[in-house]
């Protein structure tokens, strides 16, 4: 079985091809074309830029990704495409691409959770799949969340931001520090500066929610605090590295914790580390680490790095599941599928 996967929630057009045999699941093509350069002049997404730069890009894409997988059009089985959640006007070149090609090449359109999408990366290229019960972390620049699998397909949220998600935490005060868009990466990079050189971090921040009795997270109160160390503190342009470390720990000890908390409740077989965030060499270490030691029971799941951010092999992988899963078989027609910037899992 051959799935065209389709993605153009935020600021990344991509296009993947994935090969199922036996289950196995193999991707022959992972194209992504970002747009990270265009919006960081602005410090952020805009979503008109994104929307124009879709309608572009998200054509060759396609085309770069039949290519490298080397297949044609002809042997595909399905198109699964993001539906939501995400920007509606970024949502649609993916949509509209899928609904033309669904039509012209006779094939259905599995819609996916971009959400969803986010945890079947961990299903992607691993020798070992993650065995249910299954707990999610999801750690993107839209969206927080722990997620209760029992099997595939079946999905109960045990925790979520209240507010701001750690992405856009990582974002949000970066651009409070001068640096650019997106700041997650360049946050780790002066975090880990200032961890070869000092050992000592004099800068402290809150870890909101901590010992909140929940799964819940809080984020927004971070950059608060951080305005207001950078408006007492005069020399701060000559501490970033130090609170860039202090911003990582803050939010690294609060996801480490919840998670823990987590996996002591409900006592899951694996844990998925997943989204853009699941990128940050910090964090994997820091839930490596104590999910070992205190958990060694639980496996923990880190995906590939070319599947963190995101990519439409994760949405091609999700959809096979899905379609494994449907009892019926049957596909929405067509011309039904909307894009829904605010899909609830
Ligand atoms: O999953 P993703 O590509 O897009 C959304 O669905 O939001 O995640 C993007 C987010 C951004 O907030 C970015 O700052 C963050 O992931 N990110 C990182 C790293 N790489 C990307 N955060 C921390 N460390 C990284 N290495
Ligand atoms: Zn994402």
């Amino acid at each position: 079985m051959y799935i065209l996967g389709l993605e153009s929630s935020c600021d990344e057009s991509a296009a993947a091809v994935l090969e199922i045999k036996q289950h196995k699941l193999k991707i022959l093509s992972n194209i992504i074309a970002s747009q990270i350069n265009i919006h960081a002049r602005y410090g952020g997404v805009i979503p008109e830029i994104a929307a124009r730069e879709h309608v572009l890009n998200i054509l060759p894409s396609i085309e770069q990704a039949l290519q490298e997988a080397n297949l044609s059009p002809q042997k595909l089985h399905a198109i699964a495409v993001t539906q939501g959640p995400g920007l509606v006007s970024s949502l649609l070149a993916a949509i509209e691409s899928s609904k033309t090609l669904s039509a012209v090449w006779q094939i259905p359109i599995i819609p996916v959770n971009h959400i969803i999408g986010h945890i079947y990366a961990a299903f992607i290229d691993l020798k070992q799949s993650p065995k249910f019960p299954i707990i999610s972390l999801i750690v993107s620049g839209g969206h927080t969340n722990l997620i209760l699998m029992k099997e595939h397909y079946n999905f109960k949220i045990i925790g979520e931001t209240r507010d701001d998600a750690a992405g856009e935490a990582y974002d949000k005060t970066a651009k409070m520090l001068g640096l650019s868009y997106p700041g997650g990466p360049i946050i780790a990079q002066y975090a880990q500066k200032f961890r070869d050189i000092h050992k000592k971090c004099d800068i402290e921040l809150p870890r909101p929610m901590i010992h909140s009795k929940d799964f819940d997270f809080s984020f927004s109160g971070l950059k608060t605090a951080l305005l207001y160390k950078l408006k007492k503190d005069k020399n701060w342009k000559k501490r970033i590295p130090e609170y860039c470390f202090a911003v990582e720990s803050a939010i690294i000890e609060t996801l480490t914790h919840k998670s823990l908390k987590a996996i002591a409740k409900y006592q899951p077989k694996s844990f998925v580390l997943a989204g853009g965030v699941a990128a940050n060499k910090a964090l994997r270490k820091s839930l490596s680490q104590e999910i070992n030691t205190k958990f060694p029971k639980t496996k923990l799941f880190l995906p590939n790095l070319a599947y963190t951010t995101d990519n439409a092999a994760m949405i091609a992988s999700a959809a096979y599941f899905k379609y494994y899963k449907q009892k019926d078989k049957s596909f929405l027609p067509y011309h039904k599928l909307k894009a829904d910037p605010n899909l609830s899992i």
